[in-house]
């Protein structure tokens, strides 16, 4: 067996055992309920519920899907953020989870144009403990382009090939991020982001906060359609034979949590270039802001048969982190600036979509 396919995995995502087993197993073990909002997006008439069909198909940090709307009167969407979903371990100050809530902003206004309208966006109306967003829609916007990406649209959480970034698309990309493609660089965040990957896994409070959030097998994330989903025949199969268990995963002795590591550190080198976006302030908004960016690139690079993978660990804000967190930013950003997302970009394998809580469990009452 490689070592690629005995996966046990650490620290982030849907995991697709490469070559697994076809056959009858393999049909069954696909978790439909968990990805049937992609295929419900857009069957909505009314123009809100339309747009947010979508926007429930947004990044977000360890899908932990941190939206909740209410429906205002007959134009209105409210957003909050839902702080059950906080990650206070590896995001003590949400500052992940609101870059998230801008790419879910951003994708609701890209949607939004498809049926004709605009949205007036009001970001944190009652101050920054209130909701995220007052978004009122309005007749009449054009079509935006990034939408014909938004359903192959993925976090790519795979090792990509050697090629080079070609000049020509890399110009389309600079105009929304910073993007590293200097050897000395490249080789300087490779080792950077691996360091950082290590000290979440082993900060056992940090990792376990991962552990907690993993989806062992289809009925698992079909039952809670987010967080780390580690599904498809062949993970499943090494669960049944008990290689793949939540005990192994918390247990850094174990052989199981020892070959995710070799299989993280692999994945993390073998990147040829990164995306970075900065910003001057670090309010909300420079958040938002920065989600909203971070959503129409990853929207570009699907266009452009780009893979593109946020790689977080050495911007999260916990006491262990700070090292790398400090080196982050003195390579990536001007003194004072903050690094909001960093992420590998490269040429990777076509994966399948992450499961999501259907939109009408993410509507409250106002
Ligand atoms: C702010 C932010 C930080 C993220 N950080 C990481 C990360 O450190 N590692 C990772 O594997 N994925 C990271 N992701 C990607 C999410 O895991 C991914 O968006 C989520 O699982 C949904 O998958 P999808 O993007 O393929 O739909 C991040 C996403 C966002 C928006």
């Amino acid at each position: 067996m490689s070592r690629r396919k005995v996966l046990a995995i650490v620290g982030g995502g849907t995991i697709v055992a490469a070559g697994a087993a076809t056959g009858l197993f393999a049909a069954t073990r696909r978790p439909d309920r968990a990805l049937a909002p992609w295929s419900a997006a857009g069957e909505a008439i009314e123009p809100r519920r339309h747009a947010l069909s979508y926007a429930i198909l947004a990044p977000n940090p360890h899908n932990r899907q941190p939206w909740l709307v209410e429906l205002e009167g007959s134009d209105t969407v409210i957003l909050h953020r839902d702080a059950e979903r906080d990650l206070p371990e590896t995001d003590p100050h949400a500052r992940q989870l609101t870059i998230g809530l801008g790419c879910f902003l951003e994708l609701m206004t890209i949607a939004a144009a498809q049926t004709g309208h605009g949205v007036d966006l009001d970001l944190y109306p009652e101050g920054e403990n209130g909701p995220v967003a007052a978004a009122r829609f309005f007749e009449g916007a054009s079509l935006d382009p990034l939408f014909a990406h938004v359903l192959q649209r993925r976090s790519c959480k795979e090792p990509y090939s050697n090629e080079a970034v070609p000049a020509d698309l890399i110009d389309q990309l600079t105009p929304l991020a910073d993007i590293r493609t200097d050897p000395k660089d490249v080789a300087a965040l490779r080792e950077l982001t691996w360091q950082a990957w290590e000290t979440e896994a082993f900060t056992p409070r940090t990792m376990q906060e991962s552990v907690d959030l993993m989806r062992f097998g289809k009925s698992e994330i079909n039952a809670n359609p987010d967080g780390i989903d580690l599904g498809g025949p062949f993970l499943e199969a090494l669960m049944l034979a008990g290689m793949l268990s939540r005990e192994a995963q918390s247990d850094p002795s174990s052989t199981g949590f020892k070959e995710g590591v070799k299989i993280y550190k692999e994945m993390l080198h073998a990147t040829p270039a990164y995306a970075v976006l900065t910003t001057p302030g670090n309010e909300r908004s420079d958040q938002i802001e920065a989600g909203r960016r971070w959503l129409r690139l990853n929207l570009t690079t699907t266009a452009l048969g780009l893979s593109l993978h946020p790689v977080s660990q050495a911007l999260q804000e916990f006491p262990e982190m700070k090292p790398h967190y400090d080196a982050v930013h003195k390579l990536l950003a001007d003194t004072g600036h903050t690094v909001q997302m960093l992420g590998r970009l490269g040429f990777g394998p076509t994966v399948p979509p992450s499961p999501r809580w259907p939109l009408e469990t993410r509507i409250v009452d106002g």
